[in-house]
């Protein structure tokens, strides 16, 4: 039996990747799956939280036997939307998404045509909003926000280093790191993380499937 020592907390997981539209069918998107904040949110209802799994172009979606509450959301902006409406009814925010920095600063309204382009095609994108930075700023008093942190470092040390300059930038209680690249990380079944507290220092440290990494995270929860 799973202990429901998350029972009465109000969590808040944002998973996937976000989806900038270019024109009515394409996209500029990431290699997320949504895997790891899916396990997050279901380990979490599991041990007895109520949560609102706000999911961007989930590859896997979860059974309505769960009882996770699901927003869909695919741009940073609708994203963004989401989890400021959830935010302030929630006492826990675990922000695993994988939002896309930039968006294309406008959106063709119909399909833009090779005919029309030419050899090349410039595209001008605009800075999307830190929607974690701007949760950190609106926190309201006890509530933990947890941030995640994908990086393509060359090693461990190389990723605690770059982890602790972005937990000092975000301001998050907790920052999750973990290494991506071709064949890690994204998409993939398995993960490895380091958890950061907001001074930097190793909290945590986990090997294994989504699911398994997923209960240290929540231990700091309780
Ligand atoms: O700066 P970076 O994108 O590496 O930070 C990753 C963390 O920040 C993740 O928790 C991600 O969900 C969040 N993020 C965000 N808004 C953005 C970019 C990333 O909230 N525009």
């Amino acid at each position: 039996v799973t202990v429901k020592d998350l029972a009465g907390k109000r969590i808040v997981v944002t998973a996937g990747g976000t989806r900038e539209a270019l024109d009515p069918v394409r996209f500029i998107g990431n290699r997320s799956s949504g895997k790891q904040g899916l396990a997050i949110a279901l380990a979490a209802a599991a041990r007895g939280a109520d949560v609102t799994l706000i999911g961007a172009n989930l590859e896997v979606r979860p059974a309505a036997s769960t009882g996770l509450h699901v927003v869909d959301v695919s741009s940073t902006l609708e994203l963004e939307a989401a989890v400021t409406a959830a935010a302030p009814g929630a006492d826990v925010v675990v922000m695993a998404a994988a939002v896309a920095d930039y968006r294309p600063e406008t959106v063709a309204q119909s399909k833009i045509k090779k005919e029309t382009q030419g050899d090349t095609l410039q595209l001008t994108l605009v800075k999307n909003p830190d929607i974690l930075r701007g949760l950190v700023e609106s926190r309201r008093e006890g509530q933990i926000i947890v941030g995640f942190a994908a990086e393509t470092a060359e090693d461990r040390e190389a990723l605690v280093e770059l982890g602790r300059a972005k937990a000092a930038r975000k301001g998050a209680d907790y920052l999750v790191l973990n290494r991506v690249g071709w064949t890690e990380g994204f998409a993939t079944d398995g993960n490895a993380i380091i958890i950061l507290d907001a001074a930097g220092v190793i909290v945590g440290e986990a090997a294994g499937s989504k699911t398994s990494v997923a209960a240290p995270i929540l231990d700091l929860l309780t």
